[in-house]
Order: structure tokens, then sequence, then C-alpha cells
């Protein structure tokens, strides 16, 4: 019993909080995080075929240089691109180099809950997996950014799911192909079963995780809104309820990072981290753990024969990708190993370049929050020099 009485306390601050923070609306905390480091911002709304409305950040770069889509990985949004500030966060350093610089964020996170004819209380609206946003979701941002910039071919950026997403669009629609004049992909989670993550254990009790959706008809997880979980944890965090060390030991443990993070920035992190996804992106991902292969979402026999013809969900056909493909991974890595990444360059038709970071501390979350990852960024952006350079001779 002892422990209920901070729950309590929480729980009152943070109906507090919701109450006099509500005027916060997603579009000014977009705007927010790029403006409060001192750059423009804009923000544009894609829709997708199947009728999700995107918002997509863009800082805009200097006439004639290529735009560059980054994406980001499960559960997080554009948000955690900026939240290092400037000579950390990919997305300045990218600025800095004058490049048009475009953040995504996929259906379901807290700023793309828009459809045009389902709420995000339905649960249609959260009948998705990564397959969705590779599918859907990227095509839409890639067409909408070269048709708004008049530019031929895009730089492309993905962490984790963001990495998955690419996969997926590049092999089932091989057309997309030649739009792109380098992908760069951070620990991209296609083959996965080496991965020793407690997320892992989590990921794959698939009938538990599908029955405790159904019951509670709840099919969005850490998602953000006053009265949330992760709100919770958030406002007790700022008011100093909950300590940093429970988090970086419980949640962070969780989600594969040390303490490598810059302990003043986890404040900003956690206010919109989590950023929310559906169980079935998570459901699909402990499926092709299990399967130890990078397939299409497994409906039961019955459901993949109507669907797919087979028994079996088809593997993604990796060898249409023909793009050139820049891995980057880690021996640290217990969510996306690097013997999983091997793997996968293994089976792609045009890796051009493969960069294996040999640090055991390097962990999946570190791409984003890692106080050093500004190295990693700057040798990103200047591939990008490179790339254009090529281009440029043609
Ligand atoms: C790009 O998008 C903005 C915002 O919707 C719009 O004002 C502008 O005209 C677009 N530019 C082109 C070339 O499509
Ligand atoms: C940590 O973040 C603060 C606030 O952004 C910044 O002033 C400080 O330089 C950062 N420390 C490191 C080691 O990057
Ligand atoms: C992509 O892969 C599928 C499955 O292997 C194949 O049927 C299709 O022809 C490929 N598409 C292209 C454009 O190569
Ligand atoms: C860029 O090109 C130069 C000259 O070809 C080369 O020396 C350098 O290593 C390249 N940098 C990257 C990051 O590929």
């Amino acid at each position: 019993m002892a422990g209920s009485a901070p729950v309590i306390v929480i729980l009152t601050l943070t109906i507090f909080i919701a109450q006099v923070s509500c005027a916060k609306t997603p579009a000014d905390i977009l705007r927010h995080s790029v403006t409060r480091h001192g750059y423009p911002v804009e923000l544009h709304k894609v829709t997708t075929q199947d009728g999700y409305i995107l918002t997509l950040v863009r800082i805009p770069g200097k006439p004639g240089k290529a735009p560059v889509l980054i994406l980001h990985g499960l559960l997080s949004s554009s948000v955690d691109w900026t939240v290092q500030g400037q000579d950390k966060s990919i997305s300045f350093i990218a600025a800095d180099e004058g490049y048009d610089v475009w953040l995504g964020n996929v259906r379901g996170n807290t700023f793309s809950k828009e459809h045009t004819a389902l709420s995000s209380k339905d649960r249609e609206y959260w009948q998705f997996s990564f397959h969705e946003i590779g599918l859907y979701d990227l095509p839409a941002m890639v067409d909408y950014i070269r048709s708004n910039t008049s530019s031929d071919a895009i730089h492309y950026v993905g962490h984790s799911q963001g990495g998955t997403a690419f996969l997926v669009m590049a092999s089932m629609r091989p057309a997309y192909n030649r739009k792109f004049a380098s992908v760069q992909l951070l620990a991209p989670a296609a083959y996965i079963h080496h991965a020793t993550s407690p997320a892992v254990d989590f990921a794959t009790r698939i009938d538990e995780l599908e029955m405790f959706a159904k019951l509670t008809r709840s099919y969005e997880l850490g998602g953000r809104g006053p009265g949330s979980s992760m709100d919770l944890v958030y406002a007790g965090h700022k008011t100093g309820l909950v300590p940093t060390d429970l988090i970086l030991t419980n949640i962070w443990y969780f989600v594969g990072a040390h303490d490598s993070i810059n302990r003043t920035v986890l404040g900003e992190i956690l206010a919109n981290t989590p950023a929310g996804c559906s169980v079935y992106q998570l459901l699909h991902f402990g499926q092709n753990y299990l399967a130890k292969s990078f397939q299409m979402y497994d409906y039961g026999a019955i459901g993949n024969v109507q669907r797919y013809g087979t028994k079996i969900p088809p593997e993604y056909p990796l060898h249409n990708v023909t793009a050139p493909i820049m891995l980057y991974y880690s021996v640290g890595d217990n969510f996306v190993p690097a013997e999983d990444v091997e793997e996968l360059a293994d089976r792609l038709p045009n890796v051009v370049h493969k960069h294996r970071i040999g640090l055991r501390k390097w962990n999946h979350i570190d791409y984003l929050f890692d106080v050093s990852a500004h190295r990693l960024y700057r040798m990103i952006v200047a591939s990008l020099t490179n790339q254009t350079a090529e281009e440029n001779e043609q």
C-alpha cells in the first residue's frame, strides 16, 4: 500500500498539468521543436492512398540543394531528430550544410493521427503494421517531396522501422528505387532473430497481446494525451517525483539504452517520446523474430491463403531493392543485432557501403540520443555530399 500514495500524487499533478498546458496542439509542438533551436520551419500535410493524413516537417534548404527525407522508428516521431539541438541533431547538421530537410511522421503517431474517413478512436484506424507504412506512407511522402521541390531524386535516412518501411516500399513497389540518390539505413529492422532485447519477450507474446488489445479495445501502444500512462511518467519526471535513474534503469533499459544519454535532454525527450503506434506493428516484428524471416504479416493459415495464396506469408522480395543502400549497424545493438544486418546485406543487390560500429555500448536507441551521435550524423551528411557530387558529374 505504501506505493499508492505517489501514484495518487502523480495522478493529481497530471490532471493539473494537462489542464494548464492543453493549449499546445500537435502542430504547435512540431513547429516549436524546430524554431526553439533557431531554424525556420514549414509543416506539410500529405494524404496516403488509403486515407491517412501525415504531417511532414520541413526545414527549408539552400536553393538547388537536394531534399533529404529522414524517417523515425517504432514509437518515435520527427521530434526525436531535433531534441538534441544545434550541432547535435541530424536535422540541424544537415540544414547547416544547406540540405532541404524533411522529417516524416508515420500513421498513428501523435502528429499523424488524422484520416479522411476514420477516427483514431476506431478499431479500423489501427489495422496496420510497418507493411502499410512502407506501402502507402513512404511513397506518399516521397511523391509529395519530389513534386513540391521539383526534385528528381531525394536522399533518405531511416532509423530502425524507418529502414523496414523503406525495404517494404522498395521491394513491393520497385518503381520507387530510382527516386533515391542515396539511402542510409541505421539499424534497419528486417531480420531480427538474434535480438536479445527484453522488448522481444513482450513482442513475441503474440496471442496474449492480440487478446489484450481486443479485450481492452485499445489497439494503440505508447500513445499520448492527458491521462495516458506515458504522460504520467513525463509529469512525474518533470515534477521530480519519478527520478531520472528510475527511468534510465527501467523504461530506457527496455528500449536498449545504457547511460550514454544527455540527462538534461531526457526530460524533453519524455515530453513527446514514445509517440504511439499500433499493436500490429509490434506483432509484425514479433512474428518476424519467431519466423527468423523478413516476411509479410501472418494472418493465420486461412487468412494467409485468402490474402497471399500460401499458408505461410511470403518473404519481402529484397532482390527488387536496387536503390544504392548504405547500412549502419552496431555490435552492441540488442534489438537489431549486427549479424542480422549482415544477413540483410547479403540479400540486398546494391549495398554500396557498410559501416559497422564496433562499440559494445552503442545500442539501438543511441542512433537518436547518444551524446556522441552527432559524429555519426556528420559522417552520414558527408556521404550525402559525395552522392550529390557524383550526380552532378553525370
Ligand atoms: C509546396 O507546398 C506549399 C505548401 O502547401 C505550397 O504553398 C507550395 O506552392 C508548394 N510548391 C510547389 C512547387 O508545389
Ligand atoms: C546536454 O544538453 C544541454 C542542454 O541542451 C547542453 O547544454 C549540454 O552541452 C549537453 N551536454 C553534452 C555533453 O552534450
Ligand atoms: C519484385 O519481386 C517479385 C517477387 O519476386 C517479382 O514477382 C517481381 O517481378 C519483382 N518486380 C520487379 C520490378 O522486379
Ligand atoms: C567522399 O569522397 C572523397 C573523395 O572521393 C573521399 O576521400 C571520402 O572518403 C568520401 N567520404 C565519404 C564519407 O564517403
